[in-house]
């Protein structure tokens, strides 16, 4: 279960300056797959990138499966909060983010090297992953010689491979054609049960949004359940 808890963002040194998003409460059911939406600014991806660990928190807690994730007001927890979210969190990103100089085997192994896995297990893992996003073929291809939607299939495989309790997804097809954008939303669904992935994903499509079980919406309001017309 993950579970945001009165958080506050604001940027800047300046903490007067109005706040990005204030006081949110959220709770995220474990195996639970919501769409996150909202307006351009609304603070989607800033939130996202807090819940990585990528961005501070100005206030507020996080915690996945009661482990404190934010650790802004605990710097000496700062190697085992890195740790653990290393082992438990995925990221899919609108660009992809693959390594350009690893090929697709090592890119999908990255998390899995990370955190220590031994490499008859690496290996096995990678080739099952690899299976699953349809890209036995591409083993040793370079990110230069894939397509949009291949590219996106390594980074899901990647995000996942490593058995992650949260997968975070910021706009996975935002940068694809609409049918591959489908495809990779049919994909991030399959990979999501199969893996029993709680699961966040940022999305303007309101066709991608109800692939979801539920929709949230990000504004000044909060955080709120979004409903179809
Ligand atoms: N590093 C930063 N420093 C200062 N302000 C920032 C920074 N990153 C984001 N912001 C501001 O925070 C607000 C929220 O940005 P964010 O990228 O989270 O929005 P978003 O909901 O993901 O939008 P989009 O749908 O366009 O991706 C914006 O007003 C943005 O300008
Ligand atoms: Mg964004």
């Amino acid at each position: 279960m993950l579970l945001i808890h009165k958080l506050t963002k604001r940027f800047g040194p300046d903490l007067s300056s109005a706040p990005i998003f204030e006081n949110l409460d959220f709770t995220l059911n474990t195996g639970e797959y919501i769409a996150l939406m909202g307006e351009s600014g609304a603070g989607k991806s800033t939130l996202l990138n807090i819940i990585a660990g990528l961005e501070p928190a100005t206030n507020g807690e996080i915690r996945l499966a009661g482990q404190l994730l934010n650790a802004a007001n605990q710097p000496h927890d700062d190697d085992r909060v890195t740790l653990f979210r290393r082992q438990k969190i995925g990221f899919v990103f609108q660009a992809f983010h693959l390594l350009p100089y690893l090929n697709v085997f090592e890119n999908i192994a990255l998390p899995l090297r990370l955190n220590n896995w031994a490499a008859a297990e690496i290996k096995t893992r990678v080739q099952e992953m690899l299976a699953s996003v349809g890209l036995d073929e591409k083993t040793a291809a370079l990110p230069r010689e894939l397509s949009g939607g291949e590219m996106q299939r390594v980074a899901i495989a990647r995000a996942l491979a490593h058995r992650p309790q949260l997968l975070l997804a910021d706009e996975p097809t935002g940068n694809l054609d609409p049918d591959t954008a489908a495809q990779i939303m049919a994909l991030l669904r399959i990979e999501i049960q199969r893996n029993g992935t709680t699961a966040i994903l940022v999305t303007h499509s309101e066709i991608a949004a109800r692939s979801a079980d539920r929709a949230v919406e990000l504004s000044k309001r909060g955080l709120l359940p979004r409903h179809y017309g």
